[in-house]
Order: structure tokens, then C-alpha cells, then sequence
């Protein structure tokens, strides 16, 4: 059974990140999603809710589940008995940080392999922050979130004014 793992900080899920889940369903067995925490950033979305507001988005997705795992991304895909890691290219840009986090990975378990994907034309431009920033001002960011979403996010963004 090929079970590939798409990992990522998801504060929110966004239409990129879904695009990328549902290709990767098709490719792989099971896709797990696996909610980790960058080091670097200071989430708005508690875990719980980052993992159930990907639940809410791939409810019709059966081989796709969202996972929170506090540690090192490699210490996850070893638990499951996973050898695959998605990422989506979105621009050049990404390049640089995400070649250097693949060799991170593979130093840390040679074993484990990371798959780029590159993002939807549609969605090269749309990141978490975007979403968060656009929602804070008051604009429409109908088109960037997984609609099942949209209210959950409006709401959480409202709350924190
Ligand atoms: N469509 C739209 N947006 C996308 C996207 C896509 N296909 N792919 C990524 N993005 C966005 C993300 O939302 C994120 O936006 P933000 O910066 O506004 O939050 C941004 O692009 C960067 O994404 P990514 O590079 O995947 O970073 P991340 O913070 O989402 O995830 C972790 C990074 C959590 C996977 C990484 O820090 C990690 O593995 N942590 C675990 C600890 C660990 O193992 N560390 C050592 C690694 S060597």
C-alpha cells in the first residue's frame, strides 16, 4: 500500500493545499496530512482546529486524513510506515527553502523521498498569510479557501479583532 504524507503548517488549509491533496489521492493509496509546527511561524489556528478544518475540506476525499504531530516531519512518515513526502512548487521562489528542507529530511532518513508538485496555475499565488491578511482587512477571500471553510475562517478572523 503507497501512502504518501503532505505536510505543512495549513493556518488555514487553503485552495492550493487542496488542489495538491487531491492530486496526491489520486497518485498515492492514502494521503495523510500531517499538521506540524514551523518553528518559525505563530499560528492563529490552534492545532485542532487546523486539523479539522482540513477534515472539513477532504470530507469527500475517503484515502486522505489530517494528523496533528508535534516533532520532526521525518519521525512522523517513519511512524506510519511512510516513505513519501509531497510538497507543491508554487514559483521559483519556493525552490531554494524546499530543496533545502528535502536534503534536511533525506540527511536526517535517507529512506524517505520528497515529491514536488507543482501548483495549479490558479493558485501559484495564494499563501496562508495572504488569506489571513485579506480576511483581517475585510476583503473577499471566497476564492482562496476550501468553501466548507469559508465561514469557520471569517469567524475565527472576526473573533480576534
Ligand atoms: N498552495 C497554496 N499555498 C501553499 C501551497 C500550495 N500548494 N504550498 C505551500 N503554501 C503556502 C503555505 O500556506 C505557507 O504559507 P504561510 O507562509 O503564509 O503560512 C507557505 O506556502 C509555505 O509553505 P511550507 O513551505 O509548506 O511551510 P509550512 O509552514 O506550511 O510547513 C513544515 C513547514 C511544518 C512542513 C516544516 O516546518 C516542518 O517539517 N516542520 C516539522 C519539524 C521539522 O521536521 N523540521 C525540520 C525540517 S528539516
Amino acid at each position: 500500500m503507497s501512502i504518501a504524507v503532505y505536510p505543512g503548517s495549513f493556518d488555514p488549509i487553503t485552495c492550493g493545499h487542496l488542489d495538491i491533496i487531491r492530486r496526491g489521492s489520486v497518485l498515492f493509496d492514502e494521503v495523510i496530512i500531517a499538521v506540524l509546527n514551523n518553528s518559525s511561524k505563530n499560528p492563529l489556528f490552534s492545532a485542532e482546529e487546523r486539523v479539522r478544518l482540513i477534515e472539513k475540506s477532504t470530507a469527500d476525499l475517503p484515502n486522505c486524513r489530517a494528523v496533528y504531530f508535534d516533532g520532526l516531519l521525518v519521525d512522523f512518515v517513519t511512524k506510519l510506515g511512510a516513505n513519501v513526502v509531497i510538497k507543491g512548487l508554487r514559483a521559483i521562489s519556493d525552490f531554494e527553502y524546499e530543496f533545502q528542507m528535502a536534503l534536511l529530511n533525506k540527511n536526517l532518513n535517507p529512506d524517505i523521498e520528497t515529491l514536488f508538485m507543482v501548483t495549479n496555475a490558479n493558485h501559484s499565488y495564494i499563501s496562508s498569510s495572504v488569506v489571513k491578511e485579506i480576511a483581517n482587512l475585510g476583503g473577499d477571500f471566497a476564492d482562496l479557501v476550501p468553501k466548507e471553510i469559508f465561514n469557520d475562517v471569517k469567524q475565527k478572523i472576526e473573533k480576534g479583532r
